[in-house]
């Protein structure tokens, strides 16, 4: 059977440090709308332009584009058994459209886990978050520092510290998370399908807590 799993939850959630161990242990990628339109800023396509100019001021990019992108990651061969789905959907309408495009698989989504955690918690993770350019790998300079600082433990590129992580923009990001991200989870609370976890316990209490949500309803 194919895992469809959602990851919700603000910006600075965890979302990105908790995808790792999930797409392990259910051998699934790990699909972030986030980091597909980073990639293609970083190769400056016309689609990573158009997406930096809201990303940069923390709106969301339109959905019409945004659903076109994640539907055409979806069609790849690595998502026949699932997908880890960490940033997308961020609203009903993205919601409804994947949807119907995992019907047209005879798939659905199975789990959403909403990863809960107060405004004033996210801002002070995202100031001191530190990402790797190369392979997406998130730190956090006080909760989760690298090996060497400011360099990934895993391929050893020079860590970097996103634009849209200063203060001012990511309340902006908070405030749209309340406005149009937050009424998904009703969406799926409806559909059976939610599993509110609290996101303020450590790293590896979240990883847990997670990974036995999602062993007891394989
Ligand atoms: P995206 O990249 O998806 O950003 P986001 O949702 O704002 O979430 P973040 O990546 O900032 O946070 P996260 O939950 O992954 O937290 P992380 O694990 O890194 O989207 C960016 C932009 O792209 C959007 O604003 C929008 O413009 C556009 N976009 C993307 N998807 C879109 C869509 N579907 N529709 C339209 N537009 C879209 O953790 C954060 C920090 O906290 C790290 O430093 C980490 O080490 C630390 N940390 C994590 N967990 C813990 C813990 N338990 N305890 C202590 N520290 C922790
Ligand atoms: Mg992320």
């Amino acid at each position: 059977m194919a895992h469809f799993i959602v990851l919700l939850g603000p910006p600075g959630a965890g979302k990105g440090t908790q995808a790792k161990a999930i797409s392990e242990a259910l051998q699934i990628p790990h699909v972030s709308s986030g980091d597909i339109f980073r990639e293609h800023l970083s190769k400056q396509t016309e689609l990573g332009k158009l997406a930096d100019g809201y990303i940069k001021c923390g709106q969301l990019v339109p959905d019409d584009v945004t659903i076109r992108m994640i539907g055409d990651r979806l069609k790849q061969p690595d998502c026949v058994n699932g997908a880890l789905l960490d940033g997308f959907p961020r609203t009903l309408p993205q919601a409804e459209a994947l949807d119907d495009f995992l019907a047209k698989m005879g798939a659905s989504v199975n789990t959403v886990i909403s990863l809960e955690v107060p405004a004033e918690v996210l801002v002070e993770r995202l100031s001191g978050r530190w990402s790797c350019p190369t392979c997406g790998r998130v730190y956090h300079e006080k909760y989760n520092p690298p090996q060497q600082a400011r360099i990934c433990d895993n391929d050893g590129t020079p860590l970097i510290q996103r634009p849209d992580d200063q203060a001012e923009t990511v309340r902006q990001r908070i405030e749209v998370y309340r406005s149009q991200t937050e009424p998904l989870i009703e969406y799926y609370r409806q559909k059976g399908v939610l599993v509110r976890v609290d996101g303020t316990q450590s790293i590896e209490a979240v990883k847990q807590e997670i990974l036995t949500v999602l062993a007891g309803v394989q």
